[in-house]
């Protein structure tokens, strides 16, 4: 289960990764938005990243103009790692090193084509684990306030 969310500046990307997960039959559930009318982002990040967070999910993305947005508001969530990724280097890295579970993306940065296949990488790449996972250990030490 993948879980979507974008705003006004996000939607057309949201569209063309549901697109690409219909296609290759993988579950999702969009918490919107449903056209390009202006929304705030931080509600809809906070849904996906709850519902990621809570286990619902297995992974989730978030499209905004930039994608940074959306970034900062589902990393305040405990358990969340949202990556904005603008390439497809960084949209497969940050799998195998962050053990991201959310990739943010910019819908006035890259265009639809991008947007799927940064998605395909992200969903595809595994974590490295190792002195990685000492890494991701140490975040989890900053949010519960030991770092
Ligand atoms: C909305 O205009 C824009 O600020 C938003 O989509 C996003 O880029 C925020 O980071």
């Amino acid at each position: 289960m993948i879980a979507l969310g974008a705003d006004h500046g996000g939607y057309k990307l949201k569209e063309a990764i549901k697109k690409y997960l219909d296609e290759n039959k993988i579950e999702y559930t969009d918490f919107g938005t449903n056209d390009e009318t202006s929304v705030d982002y931080a509600p809809i990040a906070a849904k996906v990243a709850h519902f990621v967070a809570d286990g619902k999910a297995e992974k989730g993305i978030l499209c905004c103009g930039t994608g940074i947005g959306m970034s900062i508001a589902a990393n305040k969530v405990k358990g969340i790692r949202a990556a904005v990724c603008a390439n497809a280097y960084c949209a497969e890295i940050t799998r195998h090193h962050n053990d991201s579970n959310i990739l943010c993306l910019g819908g006035r940065v890259i265009n639809e084509e991008q947007a799927v296949e940064f998605t395909r990488l992200f969903l595809e790449a595994p974590f490295d684990g190792g002195r990685h996972q000492r890494r991701v250990d140490e975040i989890a030490a900053i949010e519960r306030g030991e770092l």
